[in-house]
Formats: C-alpha cells, sequence, structure tokens
C-alpha cells in the first residue's frame, strides 16, 4: 500500500494554486478534524451535520498550524450547505479546492460533485475519498460506518468505503467535459477537474444501479480509470503546467 495519504494529495494540489493566487479549500465530512486540520490553505470550509470536534484538539491544531485561524465550520449536511450558503461560496472566491468526504452513499456523493461543480474555479480540483474499495464488505451500502458494522457483511474489517465508486463511473459516463481518475492510494482517491477525458465510459443509469462490486473488481482499472499512486508527482507537474 502506497504511503500517499489524501491530505498529502490535497495540500499539493493547493500548493500548485497557491504559487498564483490565495486559495479556498472546502471539506465535506469533516468528522474529528483529522484531515482538515492538517491542511494549509487561505480559508478553511468545513461542513459536516456532526463534528466531533473535542476543544483541546481543536486548539493544538490552530497552534500546530495557523492557517486554521481562517475556518469557517457549517454543521449542515452537504446538501443544505449548498442550497443556503449559495452567497457565501460566492463572496468568498468560489471553491479552488474541495474535499468530497460525508455520506458513502454514490448518489450523495454524485451531487456533491455536481454541487461542488457549480462553484468551481475553472483551475479548481475536486478530490473524492474511498473510490476503490478492495472488499465486497467495505463497498456495503450503509448511512453510516456504525450501520455498516451493524450488518458486518463477511469479510467484514472494519473498513467502509460504500459505493461511492459508482459516482465516478457514472461521471465518466455523462461528462464530457470533466478530467476524471482515481489514485489507487487511501482507499482510492479520485480525482474531478475541468479538462478533457482521457477516456469515457458509455453506462447508462440503469447499467450503473445495476453495477455490482463483482462488475468493478473484474474491471477496476477501466471503471476508474484507476492510476499508479506513483503517476501523482506527473499529475502534479501536468496541472502545473497548464496554470
Ligand atoms: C469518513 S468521515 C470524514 C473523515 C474526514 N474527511 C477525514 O479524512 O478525516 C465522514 C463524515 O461525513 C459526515 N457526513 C455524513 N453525511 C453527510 C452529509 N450528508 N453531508 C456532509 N457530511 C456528511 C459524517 O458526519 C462524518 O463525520
Amino acid at each position: 500500500m502506497s504511503d500517499l495519504k489524501r491530505y498529502h494529495m490535497i495540500q499539493e494540489c493547493i500548493n500548485v494554486l497557491r504559487k498564483k493566487r490565495k486559495v479556498n479549500y472546502f471539506e465535506i465530512g469533516v468528522q474529528t478534524g483529522f484531515c482538515f486540520f492538517k491542511i494549509k490553505a487561505d480559508k478553511k470550509v468545513a461542513i459536516d451535520p456532526n463534528f466531533i470536534i473535542k476543544p483541546t484538539k481543536k486548539i493544538r491544531a490552530y497552534i500546530k498550524n495557523l492557517s486554521n485561524f481562517n475556518n469557517r465550520f457549517f454543521e449542515l449536511t452537504s446538501d443544505d450547505f449548498f442550497a443556503q450558503q449559495k452567497d457565501y461560496i460566492k463572496k468568498i472566491g468560489g471553491i479552488d479546492v474541495i474535499f468530497v468526504d460525508g455520506l458513502h452513499l454514490f448518489e450523495q456523493t454524485y451531487l456533491d460533485i455536481v454541487n461542488a461543480l457549480q462553484y468551481l474555479n475553472k483551475d479548481g480540483v475536486i478530490l473524492i475519498h474511498d473510490c476503490n474499495p478492495l472488499t465486497l464488505a467495505a463497498s456495503i451500502r450503509a448511512y453510516t460506518s456504525e450501520e455498516a458494522a451493524r450488518i458486518a457483511p463477511a469479510g467484514w474489517a472494519n473498513i467502509w468505503n460504500g459505493d461511492v465508486w459508482k459516482s465516478i463511473a457514472k461521471l465518466r459516463s455523462e461528462r464530457e467535459d470533466l478530467e476524471i481518475m482515481v489514485f489507487n492510494t487511501d482507499h482510492g482517491m479520485g480525482m474531478v477537474r475541468p479538462g478533457k477525458p482521457e477516456a469515457m465510459l458509455h453506462y447508462t443509469d440503469e447499467q450503473i444501479e445495476a453495477l455490482s462490486y463483482n462488475d468493478l473488481d473484474a474491471d477496476r482499472e477501466k471503471i476508474l480509470n484507476l492510476k499508479d499512486p506513483a503517476t501523482f508527482t506527473g499529475f502534479i507537474k501536468k496541472f502545473a503546467a497548464t496554470l
């Protein structure tokens, strides 16, 4: 397993843009702030209906990373955030980098990405966690990790990615204006940004619904446009060169 983690990848994307200007970072699904507090950006926006952030952890995080002093927290679902905070998102200059890691159901992840695209600056990037489940048990549909653990399907190992992967298959089937890939690290880090697709998929909505974990397992390279994590450095160079 690669050592390349979500927070390294998010930070590298931010650093590229930060050479040009100030950068806004958004995170959907923040929980304890494990990832969110590490990130350095000019403005950071946290969205979660149920933050679990201990005050002591918050204080430590602020001392360690001064960019936390520019944080805004919205204790809302992502749908409510996008419905209620349109003016705020525009006022702060739109979205530069967003990490989608909220409800791990494919239709919600798809909606989070589509909503984020409305405010994404043209050189912005959307990163998505949990795009590459490695077992059937990890890909189970549930509303929370606790629910997934209660169902405890055969092979359950306390890893829950849900069926987020289908949002990648759907977007790759319908959007000719987006570059989409998944880096094979940290449960599968999806990347979506304005640009030309390397290749399209041709699934209908009905076919996406019907896809199973076995279908993914049989063809994950093609369905996800799965990339070796070693190629992330090349991606960052290309990203920087296109600015
Ligand atoms: C896996 S955790 C996030 C972990 C965090 N991004 C990290 O890397 O440390 C998922 C979070 O998504 C939140 N969540 C669930 N439904 C959501 C929704 N509809 N909108 C936004 N966040 C949601 C949960 O409350 C939970 O805190």
